[in-house]
């Protein structure tokens, strides 16, 4: 019997990171962090990482297997929605329990002026009605969306430079990664003469500031909600994790 439990943490967000440090500190478990690889510099310095997709479910569940995986910790994003689809699924068929670390959604607040849709497509048909100046904040991945949105100008927020020749609507690229202050995201709302926010639902506190400069300034925000996720075990803090992993038997 092994004395410390393998456990794939799939990381996607700033939380998945800090789990990761904390599960290669413990003297319980033997933590194995899988990163998708779109990030240049993740920022994660635990020794046992591997990066890249698996290939599929089928790809995963052989991983599992091959690895002796005895549990998978989901710590991807909420948008991440085919990883975390991936990997419910490849546990359950490995046989190995899985649980979710994901944040609780941000609900609005009195004040706060949203326009609620399901998808970036439906989002990037509303823009124009909302305002001419346009804060997205929805990351790289998804810029292609809204190339064809005319008589908008963007504001692009992401960490990593999007692809020379990927197509994006006209405007600005920021490059920064959060924490966001709420005094420099109003600042930054005010000096680009910011009209509305694409945002997706992420919630936590890294990238809230820009929800809440969004109330001070009265701008409404398009708000991209969540994808549907796996049903299962799912916490919100790093401490259920570990508690989960105990009640496994670690
Ligand atoms: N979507 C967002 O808004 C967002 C925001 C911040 C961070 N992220 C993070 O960026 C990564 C990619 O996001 P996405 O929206 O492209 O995800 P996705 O659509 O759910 O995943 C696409 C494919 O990427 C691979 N993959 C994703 N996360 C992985 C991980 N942690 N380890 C190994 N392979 C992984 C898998 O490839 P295979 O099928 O080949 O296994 C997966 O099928 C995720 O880890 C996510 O947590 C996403």
């Amino acid at each position: 019997m092994r004395l410390r439990k393998r456990v794939l943490i799939l990381v996607g967000t700033g939380e998945g990171r800090k789990l990761a440090r904390q599960a290669s500190q413990r003297g319980d478990i033997e933590a194995i962090a899988s990163l998708a690889g779109r990030t240049r510099h993740p920022d994660i310095p635990i020794e046992t990482t591997r990066v890249g997709g698996f290939g599929g479910v089928e790809g995963l569940r052989e991983y599992l297997r091959g690895q002796q995986i005895e549990a998978v910790v989901d710590a991807t994003h909420p948008f991440a929605a085919q990883i975390s689809q991936n990997a419910a699924q490849a546990a359950q068929e490995a046989g190995i329990p899985h649980l979710r670390l994901t944040r609780p959604p941000w609900s609005p607040q009195p004040g706060d002026r949203w326009l609620e849709v399901s998808s970036y497509a439906e989002a990037a048909q509303r823009v124009p009605q909302v305002a001419g100046r346009v804060f997205l904040t929805i990351g790289r991945q998804e810029l292609a969306r809204f190339a064809q949105v005319r008589q908008v100008w963007f504001l692009m927020r992401m960490i990593d430079p999007p692809a020379a020749d990927s197509p994006r609507p006209p405007g600005e690229i920021l490059l920064a990664r959060g924490p966001f202050s709420l005094d420099d995201e109003r600042k930054l709302l005010q000096d680009y003469q910011i009209g509305a926010i694409v945002s997706k639902n992420s919630g936590g506190d890294a990238t809230y500031a820009k929800i809440a400069a969004a109330r001070d300034l009265q701008l409404p925000i398009i708000m991209v909600q969540r994808p549907a996720m796996p049903t299962g075990d799912c916490v919100s803090e790093i401490a259920d994790v570990f508690d989960w992993l105990h009640g496994l038997g670690t």
